[in-house]
């Protein structure tokens, strides 16, 4: 009988939010009739703005013309929007990434868990704690990590972000080969300065590491001192890959469209130490196992950038931002410590008890779903995420229905 890749077995049984899910489909089977608020995982409530429902109509009435009609489009993106890419989010901010740095794609999931393939089984890591845990898990389902032994896996350096460093995690001591960064941080809702990540990319020139940097949360940030982009940082296009998604920005967690930035200028050496371009690399495995983003979806997207678009997006954007002042408001009311919700969509807050007690606390007494801090790490434990992707009329009555419950 065939083998399994047995790395997968390391791997805790289940997707952290599979496993909330399922303690939620619990709950709501055996109290049907205590309706639940979802302030879990970071998924979009509000409908896509015009622009793109105008975009998708327009794009579906070509599919339906012989003319217009568009069959496999490049696996990399049309060059429509690559362009207002590079030239909106990038050329806009000082940026110098080319139109052809940038690889389209269905989800910065996909291509934050893809992108390890690049790198050599042997490559060592860096990974935040608290964090996402698709960048954790990728790399145990790819063997470059040992068994789990009390929540951690031998193999990678844990960058600790807590209280006592403001959830920034600081520098690792030893030499990594590959590190990956979010900011805004999911889930801590924190954010770098400048100052911190000219100090990562230093660190990454230095040791020749690569910095895997993820900002699919960029849209969220309102103070103008915070750079969106690690291209903001002088150096940064021979360390860092970039992600980033049109989830979070303009609604897309359902229509799915993502993109990432692999500068021509970012080598890496093979084990004869010979230098390698990795966008050649990613241009090789994106190729081969990616098809491209629908075309109507990818007419959405550009929508965004049209000066109408721009508008929509973020009203959306100061809607949620809205809802999460209100979270972090109530919960620092309630006598918490609280950091996120002023330029990230999530508020982490610091419980001082076990994070799934408290999660099923809120889910018991006050029928509002959160994410327990221990799901994303060690360091997350005492410490809840709550999210703003809701309603205002949820919002507000999960936090009257929390404050009542505490
Ligand atoms: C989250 O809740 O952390 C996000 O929704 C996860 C994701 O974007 O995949």
């Amino acid at each position: 009988m065939i083998q399994i890749n047995e790395n997968y077995l390391k791997l805790k049984a289940s997707y952290l939010f599979s496993d909330i899910a399922r303690r939620v489909a619990a709950y709501t089977a055996a109290h049907p009739n205590q309706p639940v608020i979802r302030l879990g995982i970071g998924d979009v409530t509000e409908p896509l703005p015009p622009v793109c429902i105008e975009a998708l109509h327009a794009a579906t009435d070509e599919m339906a013309q012989r003319s217009t009609f568009r069959g496999y489009g490049p696996e990399q993106g049309y060059a429509f929007l690559r362009e207002a890419i590079a030239q909106h989010d990038y050329a806009a901010r000082g940026c110098p990434i080319e139109a052809d740095e940038i690889f389209v794609s269905d989800g910065a999931k996909c291509d934050c868990g893809n992108i390890q393939e690049i790198f050599a089984p042997t490559a060592r890591l860096a990974i935040p704690d608290p964090v996402y845990p698709v960048y954790v898990d990728t790399n145990v389902m790819a063997g470059r990590t040992g068994a789990n032994v009390d929540g951690r896996y031998p193999g990678i350096t844990y960058l600790e972000s807590t209280p006592a460093n403001g959830y920034v995690p600081a520098i690792p001591a030893v030499g990594v080969d590959l590190i990956y960064l979010c900011f805004p941080n999911n889930p801590t809702g924190a954010v770098a300065t400048r100052a911190q990540l000219a100090a990562w990319v230093e660190y990454a020139r230095k040791h020749e590491a690569v910095l895997l940097f993820d900002s699919a949360y960029e849209a969220f940030i309102r103070d103008p001192a915070i750079p969106h982009s690690i291209y903001e940082i002088e150096g940064a296009r021979e360390v860092a890959i970039e992600f980033r998604s049109f989830s979070k920005t303009a609604g897309f967690t359902g229509t799915r469209c993502a993109y990432t930035v692999v500068p021509k200028s970012l080598l890496a050496r093979d084990a004869a130490g010979n230098r390698h371009a990795l966008h050649g690399l990613w241009n090789r495995r994106h190729t081969t196992k990616f098809n491209g983003v629908a075309y109507p979806i990818q007419r959405a997207a550009a929508a965004i950038y049209s000066p109408a678009g721009r508008e929509q997006t973020t009203a959306l954007i100061d809607f949620y931002l809205a809802n999460a002042k209100l979270i972090r408001d109530a919960m620092t009311r309630l006598g918490f410590a609280c950091i996120g919700g002023d330029n990230a969509p999530y508020v982490w807050v610091n419980t001082g008890r076990d994070s799934w007690d408290f999660f099923d606390l809120l889910l018991n007494q006050a029928q509002v779903v959160c994410t327990p801090g221990a799901g994303f790490g060690r360091c997350g434990e005492g410490h809840v995420r709550i999210s703003a992707f809701n309603s205002r009329e949820n919002v507000e009555q999960a936090l009257a229905r929390i404050a009542a419950a505490l």
